[in-house]
């Protein structure tokens, strides 16, 4: 069907690329920073490979094509060919569908500036979502599980003649990613490099048997955590999977020790961040006199569902609401009095301390005067001045050689 030789040639740029604007796409609301774009040379390559595999711009406009882009940052890889799409009368339907709310935002955002429709889907599933799909372009996630969530989806659920393309900067790329497309597809081809670029494509679904089990979520056999046996659960892009977080881990050992048994609490607890859910689910085990409800959020889709599947797994599912929200946009100013934050210090593969800093901000607005912000943080990062100057007084609680733990004082 498709012929995966032509990826024995460079690849040229393509109509479709050559007349976007590709530098009109900004980050916001992700924080945005001189090292950090819109775009890379990835999506370019992905278009463009796209176009010479399924002749894309040879469409006409009876051609109804079911077009997907999964893990399309900010709009790089949907909007161009939404653009072309219109400027050209064509059939198409582009649907993206992305792990993180902050970048559907982004990508959402992106599409009204250019005049364009949001192609962020609607729909929740994934497998919903890449249904019918003939091309699924892929910006390759960081983890090798999100891939493969997302090759299963589409094994599952695309089209049975799909073009898979998945592409990465050269230097992040595996030859676990091959494998896992070779899991699924009959013909799987890695192209030439461009721009420090590449593209694996993979055609001919393989026959799934009927009775396939998903591998999502996983579980995991219960883990001990300050004399706490807890399960946890992780789908593919939720942040750590089964595992801990080491800084988590000490984060917890620590407010057990600071707190005590008879700590008294509020009605409601902010665990900001939530990924697989450990400190949502740990807290009201360990904390008897805790009656109240933890409000897990995170901006992330897997995290949010691993967060609730934990929460089942440990039969604490009434005591835990987990929310999709980006920095707790959603949380009324000065309503909480709690919040508990490992916060995040990678944008991708780019280390970042403003999803930090934007983390700390969302917090001195949620927080009641005199509200308390704990935090754990990799010493080296430093943090304590930052966070007395966003959120307020900030004392040291405990450190060990990695890590450090925080309390903040929201400022009257
Ligand atoms: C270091 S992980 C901590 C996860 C979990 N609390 C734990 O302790 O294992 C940070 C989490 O922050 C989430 N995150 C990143 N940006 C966010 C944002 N803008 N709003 C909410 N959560 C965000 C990430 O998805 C990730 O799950």
């Amino acid at each position: 069907m498709y012929n995966l030789d032509l990826l024995g040639q460079d690849v040229s740029q393509g109509e479709i690329t050559r007349d976007f604007d590709f530098s009109a796409l900004s980050r916001w609301p992700e924080p945005e920073a001189d090292n950090l774009q819109g775009s890379d040379a990835t999506d370019e390559l992905l278009l463009d490979t796209a176009d010479i595999l399924s002749a894309l711009t040879r469409s006409n406009g009876q051609d109804e094509l079911r077009i997907v882009t999964l893990n399309d940052g900010f709009g790089a890889l949907s909007l161009p060919l939404q653009q072309f799409a219109r400027v050209n009368s064509l059939n198409w339907t582009i649907t993206v569908w992305n792990d993180s709310l902050s970048r559907e935002q982004a990508i959402s955002n992106n599409a009204n500036h250019l005049g364009l429709p949001s192609p962020v889907a609607a729909q929740l599933k994934l497998q919903e979502v890449v249904s019918g799909a003939v091309v699924i372009l892929i910006q390759a996630p960081r983890s090798l599980s999100e891939l493969r969530q997302l090759i299963e989806a589409t094994a599952l659920a695309a089209s049975a003649d799909v073009l898979v393309l998945v592409g990465g900067r050269q230097k992040y790329l595996t030859l676990s990613i091959n494998d896992v497309l070779g899991e699924y597809f009959n013909e799987v081809r890695a192209g030439r490099a461009r721009s420090k670029s590449r593209v694996i494509a993979a055609t001919g679904k393989r026959p799934l048997p009927e009775n396939y089990v998903s591998a999502f979520p996983v579980r995991s056999e219960p883990k001990t955590l300050a004399a706490i046996p807890l399960k946890l659960a992780g789908y593919g892009a939720t942040f750590g999977g089964t595992n801990i977080d080491p800084g988590t881990r000490f984060f917890l050992e620590t407010l057990k020790l600071t707190f005590g048994d008879s700590a008294e609490f509020p009605d409601s607890i902010v665990d900001l961040g939530c990924g697989n859910g450990t400190i949502s689910s740990f807290f009201p085990l360990q904390f008897p006199k805790f009656s109240g409800r933890m409000l897990a959020t995170d901006s992330s889709r897997d995290a949010v569902a691993a967060t609730q599947e934990t929460a089942i797994l440990n039969n604490v599912a009434d005591r835990v609401v987990a929310v999709r929200d980006d920095a707790m946009s959603t949380f009324p100013d000065k309503s909480e009095e709690l919040i508990l934050l490992n916060p995040p210090f990678h944008v991708g593969n780019t280390v970042d301390p403003n999803i930090a800093l934007k983390l700390f901000k969302a917090s001195a607005r949620v927080l009641k005067n005199n509200g308390e912000l704990w935090c754990v943080w990799n010493s080296h990062l430093n943090y304590k001045h930052d966070l007395n100057r966003i959120v307020g007084p900030t004392t040291e609680i405990a450190r060990n050689r990695k890590f450090t733990v925080t309390r903040s004082l929201k400022r009257a």
